[in-house]
């Protein structure tokens, strides 16, 4: 892209002779011109991230008076899950706000501790870990790959979809899941005698109409907005998985804004996280009563009895993992969930890496 760095006048001396729209935009370093800053996701613009992404946007232009533009990509219009990170790190998109569940694959190991089914009993808890030490040290992680973490977004509580309806452990028995690309959502789907199968978010909705896969699970903004009730008969509210974002920047990038510029860019992020935070649950709860109204696919309630059967099931997963995730950190995220006395202890027991 072209830099102008000529005096304003002679710019806009020339749009008046010329009469055409030239745009002084320029890459992140050049701090006396516009920094852009292209901001992709996987989501539809109608999701807690699609409008978290957009007041950002919105905020960052305002007070920065234009010296920063947010180009905002939805939907993967420029990149899938796994290419998004990797145009991340080579710097051809400066911010991102991929899934928890994808930073397991990259190395950063914590991050597996959201996928573990019934981790979190409501926002509360989840906010424990992602407001608290322990996420701090996981967005700490991030700098290693090039990364810096900003926040975490909600997205929501996940759901399970498909043509039957799913109650019970035995329901999902030989039945094919879509699964984001983590060991442990692997681990789940197998205890339940399901069979997983990792696809990117983008090609799911083909592959539940054309029968690749029998069922997925996601919150219900996604199965919404990516129209996956229309191709599901039922949806279950198992709420059985917290599946939240991280806002990440390119670290090169970041590092490399004008103090002034990255300080207001912290606070308008800040200001979108309140934000997120404030719709997730409104949405949630709309997205479950459209996809009702629909009449497409049949929401079922599950009793106090069927969550506890599936909740059964899914505890050796835990266990399983801790290898894995590792077992400091699941004590932490453990006490800490528990109580706010015990987790202080907890936090301060973790080795530094992890604290
Ligand atoms: C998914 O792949 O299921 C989700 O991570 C998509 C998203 O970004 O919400």
């Amino acid at each position: 892209m072209h830099c102008f760095k000529s005096a304003v006048g002679a710019q806009t001396a020339l749009w008046m002779l010329t009469g055409l729209a030239f745009s002084p935009v320029c890459g992140a370093q050049g701090h006396d011109s516009t920094i852009v800053i292209k901001f992709s996701h996987v989501v539809a613009r109608e999701t807690p991230k699609g409008k978290g992404a957009e007041y950002f946007k919105k905020l960052a232009e305002e007070r920065t008076r234009g010296r920063v533009k947010v180009e905002v990509y939805p939907n993967s219009q420029l990149y899938k899950d796994k290419e998004e990170l990797e145009a991340l790190q080579l710097g051809s998109v400066q911010m991102l706000a991929p899934s928890v569940s994808k930073f397991g694959p990259m190395g950063v190991k914590a991050f597996e501790a959201f996928d573990l089914p019934y981790l979190f009993d409501g926002y509360e808890a989840a906010h424990k870990i992602t407001h608290g030490p322990i996420g701090q040290s996981m967005l700490m992680q991030l700098q290693q790959h090039q990364m810096i973490g900003l926040a975490f977004w909600d997205n929501g509580f996940k759901e399970f979809t498909a043509n039957r309806p799913l109650r019970r452990p035995e329901d999902f028995k030989g039945l094919k899941f879509r699964i984001k690309s983590s060991k442990v959502l692997e681990a789940q789907m197998r205890a339940l005698g399901a069979i997983p199968q990792v696809m990117a978010f983008s090609d799911v909705y083909q592959a539940l109409q054309t029968g690749v896969v029998d069922g997925a699970e996601t919150t219900p903004t996604n199965i919404y907005t990516q129209r996956w009730h229309e191709v599901q008969k039922y949806l279950s509210l198992s709420h059985h998985g917290y599946d939240g974002y991280v806002v990440v920047a390119n670290r090169k990038f970041w590092d490399s804004l004008p103090l002034d510029v990255r300080g207001t860019l912290e606070q308008a992020l800040n200001d979108a996280t309140r934000y997120v935070e404030s719709i997730t649950v409104r949405e949630e709860a709309d997205a479950i009563e459209a996809i009702r109204a629909s009449g497409k696919s049949r929401v079922i309630e599950l009793t106090a009895e069927e969550r506890s059967a599936l909740k059964e099931a899914l505890r050796p997963v835990h266990q399983q993992m801790e290898g894995r995730i590792g077992r400091e950190v699941l004590e932490s995220i453990d006490s800490a969930t528990r109580s706010d006395q015990k987790h202080s202890k907890a936090a301060s027991a973790l080795p530094v890496a992890v604290r």
